[in-house]
């Protein structure tokens, strides 16, 4: 999938333009969706990268486009995983199928 086709399954009225937004991808891989959304967001945003694939976390750049990633290495099942708040969700666990946006 190319950056472009992420974009266009991202394109949701949760992202702002205008201000920067706490976003958090879950099950983030190598970062296809959350080097996306970094193109999206207004400069100042944050991205928290969750999975729990510690050489995939280690491809996603610490900043790009002046949003800030910070990447979070664990598993989503396990309850001691200390998740950020965000304003907003998204991840795509699953191979097929459109990113999930909440
Ligand atoms: C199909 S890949 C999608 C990667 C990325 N979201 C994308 O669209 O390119 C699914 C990712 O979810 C992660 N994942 C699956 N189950 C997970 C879990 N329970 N906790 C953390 N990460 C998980 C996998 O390690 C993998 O990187």
């Amino acid at each position: 999938m190319t950056i472009q086709q992420a974009a266009a399954l991202l394109r949701t009225p949760r992202v702002e333009w205008t201000q920067p937004q706490v976003w958090c991808d879950l099950g983030c891989g190598e970062g296809l969706f959350t080097r996306t959304l970094a193109t999206l967001l207004a400069p100042g945003s944050t991205i928290y990268a969750v999975d729990r694939n510690q050489p995939a976390l280690g491809r996603i750049p610490d900043e790009r486009h002046g949003v800030t990633i910070r990447k979070i290495l664990g598993d989503l099942n396990d309850d001691s995983l200390q998740l950020p708040s965000a304003d907003v969700w998204c991840g795509k666990i699953k191979c097929a199928g459109a990113a999930d946006v909440r």
